[in-house]
């Protein structure tokens, strides 16, 4: 026996152990050597009893056993994880969702698997055009029957008719769970939607169909997705045609959201909050508006942000998340939409190995989001374009030995011809704002140093050879605390990367630690050989 297992059995003797012994004799297998012991915890569907048999300590899965009882720990499933009502409302086995990653990196592929495992996965709509979401909507509605899958609406703040015109397709196709984000405020659209899922039940109770997970940083938004619909926007609604007066009164029932997805510091956009501040707000928030409304069933509340490890997953659950949501590490699995160079730029992070950058979208406005800095100048030039549009009001203000560094290693063209190419675009897409643009240097410039943040995602994304030091690639912390978990393991290669297997592991480890925790708060003392959690390869 080693000194390790010695250590256990003496701290459980000395009666350090919080248990009522008892004694059972009865034969069956044990184990007494650490391995032995660790497969045994393992087996989690399994209750675990630790036994004393002739002064060794023995670990068995089986009650009918042979020696003195020490402690025990019952079975656990990894459906005890979460929320029950997460799983049942959206037909899942795991508290656990795969979020969405703009442009299609949350591809169909990735919808798909995780929905053929019964995992929620959102599909990643931003930037895509209306004609790539349809066709992702009829094909993983073919590909998933039966099985669980949500798309994300992105808030359009500048690009209102955008937004609508997505939840008409979702409306158009029975796309029934949607992953809201950005959002700054409850709009129209995302009224219409909600409500226009609406129906009372013979039992006469209000069943809602279009169900929405709202992923949010602040109290202040959560307080509105807590509450049912706006008043005034249903009133428009209704005048609009697009809802009934009676959808309307049932609107008044129900939250705005089923869930809210509460995001700490997360691959790209994201407010940097730490998680363990975030979550007991919003919950205390959701207590607090349960108790006014008295919703049949309350919002749930999940985390996002940082979770890549059993022990994050684990702290979350414990903290009282409702579900977790992961981003970063699933860009670098086999079915994210984006180039093999990237991935294996993500497989090799660390955990600072990521900043706060420039975003395309916002940039005028100083908005950043975080990024890989690993293998890639993206995170600086594009700093550098920010402070120079800070500093000038027009690209002729530059200084002539800056404009020509700028045209040859970031650009690798003129300001003319990228230019050229932005006002062709806008004269289809935004001729207003191309009008604009001709008598505003200041917006115009803007203009061009987007050009250069536009495409480094999509570069990225294609693995455009040649640009790969200017490639522009989301990731949150996370990325490197799962690089260092699975480093010994086959998930250290990114080929080898699957999102379901990833969902798995990270909820098995949690279950796992969460067992080795129950333990030692029983008193028993346990190497940390034993809440070593390493993922292997699955059979089935
Ligand atoms: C590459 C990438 C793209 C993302 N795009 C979107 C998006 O379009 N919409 C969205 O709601 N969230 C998006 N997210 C956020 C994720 O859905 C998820 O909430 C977040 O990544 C979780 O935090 P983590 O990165 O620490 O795992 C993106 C994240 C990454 C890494």
């Amino acid at each position: 026996m080693s000194k390790k297992n010695t250590a256990i059995l003496n701290s459980i003797i000395e009666g350090q152990a919080n248990t009522s012994p008892e004694t059972v004799s009865l034969t069956d297998s044990l184990a007494f050597d650490e391995i032995g012991i660790k497969s045994k915890l393992l087996k989690l569907d399994q209750a675990v009893y630790f036994v004393r048999v002739n002064e060794q300590l023995g670990v068995t899965n089986q009650s009918n056993f042979q020696g003195k009882l020490l402690i025990a720990v019952p079975p656990l499933v990894l459906s005890q994880l979460g929320d029950p009502s997460f799983l049942s409302t959206y037909g899942v086995r795991f508290a656990y969702v795969a979020g969405a990653m703009a442009g299609g990196i949350a591809s169909e592929e990735m919808v798909i698997a995780s929905g053929k495992q019964q995992i929620l996965s959102s599909f990643g709509t931003g930037g895509l055009d209306l004609t790539r979401i349809e066709a992702a909507i009829n094909q993983i509605q073919q590909a998933l029957p039966q099985q669980p899958y949500a798309f994300n609406l992105l808030h359009s703040p500048n690009e209102p008719a955008r937004e609508r015109s997505t939840v008409d397709l979702y409306l158009k196709y029975g796309v029934r769970v949607i992953e809201a984000s950005a959002f700054m405020d409850i709009t129209p659209n995302l009224v219409y939607y909600r409500v226009a899922g609406l129906k009372l039940n013979h039992d006469n109770q209000i069943e809602i169909h279009n169900k929405i997970i709202a992923k949010l940083s602040r109290s202040e938004l959560a307080t509105k997705f807590l509450q049912p619909a706006p008043v005034k926007i249903l009133k428009e609604l209704i005048e609009g045609g697009l809802i009934t007066e009676a959808q309307a009164k049932l609107a008044a029932k129900v939250p705005m959201a089923d869930d809210i997805t509460v995001e700490a510091d997360s691959g790209g956009h994201t407010d940097n909050r730490p998680q363990v501040c975030l979550l007991p707000s919003i919950l205390e928030l959701r207590d607090k508006l349960q108790e006014k409304y008295n919703y049949p069933q309350p919002v749930r509340i999940g985390v996002a942000g940082g979770i890549g490890t059993p022990h994050s997953a684990l702290a979350a659950f414990m903290m009282g998340a409702a579900y977790i949501v992961t981003g970063s590490i699933n860009q670098s699995c086999v079915e994210a939409g984006t180039s093999l160079h990237t991935k294996h730029l993500l497989a090799q992070a660390q955990m600072t190995d990521v900043m706060m950058a420039p975003a395309a979208d916002m940039f005028e406005m100083g908005v950043k989001l975080q990024v890989l800095k690993q293998g890639t100048l993206f995170p600086l030039r594009a700093q550098k374009l920010f402070e120079l549009y800070k500093t000038y009001n027009a690209i002729e203000d530059i200084p002539s030995s800056e404009k020509q560094k700028l045209e040859k290693q970031i650009f690798r063209q003129s300001f003319e011809s990228i230019w050229q190419q932005t006002a062709a675009y806008l004269s289809q897409k935004n001729p207003q704002k191309l009008a604009r643009a001709n008598t505003d240097s200041k917006l115009k410039m803007a203009l061009i140093f987007r050009w250069y943040l536009g495409l480094s995602s999509r570069w990225s994304s294609t693995g455009e050879p040649g640009r790969e030091m200017d490639y522009q690639i989301w990731c949150g912390p996370a990325m490197g605390a799962f690089n260092d978990w699975v480093k010994d393991s086959y998930l250290a290669k990114p080929e080898q990367r699957r999102v379901g297997e990833l969902a798995f592991h990270i909820m098995n480890g949690a279950a796992f630690l969460y067992r080795i925790q129950t333990l030692k708060m029983q008193g028993l003392q346990m190497s940390s050989f034993y809440s070593q959690y390493r993922p292997v390869p699955l059979t089935n």
